[in-house]
């Protein structure tokens, strides 16, 4: 028996350079979460490698790949347009999150989503056996368990949703919303990260779908399908101790230990409009200009992931933030200090850790967001117990993170006010709070995450069974 896991981007992607692939670790929250943990058990894990290849170099991919029980599902130059930019991320991630007018309700982009979907259920057909758990991820991949079901009904089938799930009013407006919600209904399981997320899904799905919803159950078929609130989390002790690595410590006590350090912000996010960071700089800049006398005293390390690059919403956010940061550095800066230190590029996790082992406060305030691990990744990595976390209210961490700065991250002067508040915060305060969200990150750690949705997978086909 094995878990056979299923999402679009594999948590290592290929990049090409000079005729030669190179494979590195894939970003974004369902890659770096459960990219080790798929390594412990009896798993593979089937999905897209990242980048159109060749047919005449698939073999090589394919067994480079299966070394780490990686199997790929090659998507050409067009399904890569259509599907995944198209359908996934200028039809499903827009309107998930809320952004109704960016969406393109193009019907080739769905043809290409129906065609693609199908193409990973057959690529993983071929993988299943008796007993095997199958788990599909996220929102690229949404009709495949109802195409697995088709094909062997007593499968056993998890399906998890990483992004939110819109309330009933935002998700009718896309034309395919049937045919999506029934490519759920082939799951025996779905987990949102949040309560909302689930209510959401099961009020919508009541009134789309000539189904019957009671509490958390739909009976779909006479078959019941067990709806969930599973909210992630990260591996914290790999977080905890990385600051402790000797050159990584090294680091950190330099930067530590410099003279009149100023209040060191940090935010990382990859660029996406759903994470809120024009409103952020926005902010900053208001915070500068109410306050002359903070030159020179604050700085805000800013990472942004390249992601998405080639979706016009991105390219165009791209060009306003660079924009936007140019005009604060250049209207605030010094000779000797700039106020924001802009970095357009990702990070491997040493440097990561770095950076959250020495951010005083850190700043993560998206306007929607399914989880958002990195204000985990933050708590796990203050071993001192200091620092200040601002989160967004959107966040899916935040019903979690109850002792960070919640802020709406519509409402400028609340971030504003909120990183006045954290530079001025009492060490005590700060270590109240931390500890408390330590504890909170530490005991629900992705470990625990994963066990637990596998065992009411394995609970909720006990049931099906004895009511047979
Ligand atoms: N991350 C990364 N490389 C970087 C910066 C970030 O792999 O240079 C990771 C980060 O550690 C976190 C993930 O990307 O685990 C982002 O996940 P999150 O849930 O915050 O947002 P998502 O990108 O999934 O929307
Ligand atoms: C979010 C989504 C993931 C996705 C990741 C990176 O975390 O929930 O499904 O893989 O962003 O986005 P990308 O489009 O590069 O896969």
């Amino acid at each position: 028996m094995k878990t056979i896991i299923i999402s679009n981007r594999l948590p290592v992607k290929i990049i090409e350079e000079n005729n030669e692939y190179k494979y590195i670790p894939s970003e974004g929250g369902l890659a770096t979460g459960l990219g080790d943990i798929y390594k412990n058990g009896n798993s593979i894990w089937i999905g897209w490698p990242g980048l159109e290849i060749p047919e005449d170099r698939q073999l090589e991919v394919a067994n480079k790949l299966a070394e780490l029980h990686l199997y790929p599902v090659f998507l050409t130059q067009e399904e890569i347009n259509l599907f995944y930019e198209g359908f996934s991320n200028e039809v499903l991630w827009p309107v998930f999150h809320y952004v109704v007018t960016y969406a393109k309700y193009e019907q080739s982009y769905w043809d290409s989503y129906k065609a693609v979907n199908e193409k990973f259920a057959n690529n993983t057909i071929k993988f299943i056996e008796q007993g095997d758990q199958i788990w599909v991820q996220d929102y690229q991949l949404l009709l495949v368990p109802h195409l697995i079901r088709a094909y062997k009904q007593d499968a056993i089938i998890g399906f998890f949703q990483h992004i939110p799930f819109p309330s009933y009013e935002i998700f009718r407006l896309i034309p395919w919303r049937n045919e999506l919600l029934t490519g759920l209904t082939g799951a025996d399981l779905i987990g949102f990260h949040t309560y909302d997320d689930v209510r959401h899904f099961l009020h919508t799905t009541a009134r789309l779908l000539p189904i019957t919803a009671s509490a958390n159950i739909l009976t779909c078929n006479e078959r019941q399908i067990v709806v969930e609130a599973f909210p992630m989390g990260i591996d914290f002790d790999k977080f905890s101790s990385l600051p402790k690595q000797p050159a990584v410590f090294k680091e950190i006590e330099r930067l530590n230990n410099v003279p009149d350090k100023a209040t060191h912000v940090l935010s990382i996010d990859r660029l996406d409009y759903s994470k809120g960071i024009l409103e952020r700089l926005q902010a900053y800049s208001l915070l500068l200009e109410n306050n002359p006398e903070y030159v020179g005293k604050i700085v805000w390390t800013m990472v942004v992931v390249p992601s998405r690059d080639t979706v016009p919403q991105y390219r165009d956010l791209k060009e306003q933030i660079d924009r936007t940061v140019g005009d604060i550095n250049s209207r605030h800066r010094t000779a000797t200090w700039n106020p924001i230190n802009y970095f357009y590029r990702s990070f491997p996790i040493e440097e990561l850790s770095i950076f959250y082992a020495t951010a005083d406060i850190c700043l993560v305030t998206p306007m929607r967001d399914g989880m958002n691990l990195v204000s985990k990744e933050y708590v796990a990595s203050r071993n001192n117990d200091d620092g200040v976390l601002i989160l967004s209210e959107m966040a899916g961490s935040s019903k979690e993170l109850t002792d960070a700065l919640i802020v709406n991250p519509n409402n400028l002067g609340d971030i504003m006010n909120a990183i006045e508040h954290a530079m001025q915060m009492p060490q005590e305060e700060q270590r109240e709070r931390m500890i408390a969200m330590r504890a909170v990150v530490k005991k629900f750690s992705v470990k625990r995450w994963v066990d637990n949705f596998m065992l009411k997978l394995a609970e909720v086909k006990q049931l099906q069974d004895s009511l047979k």
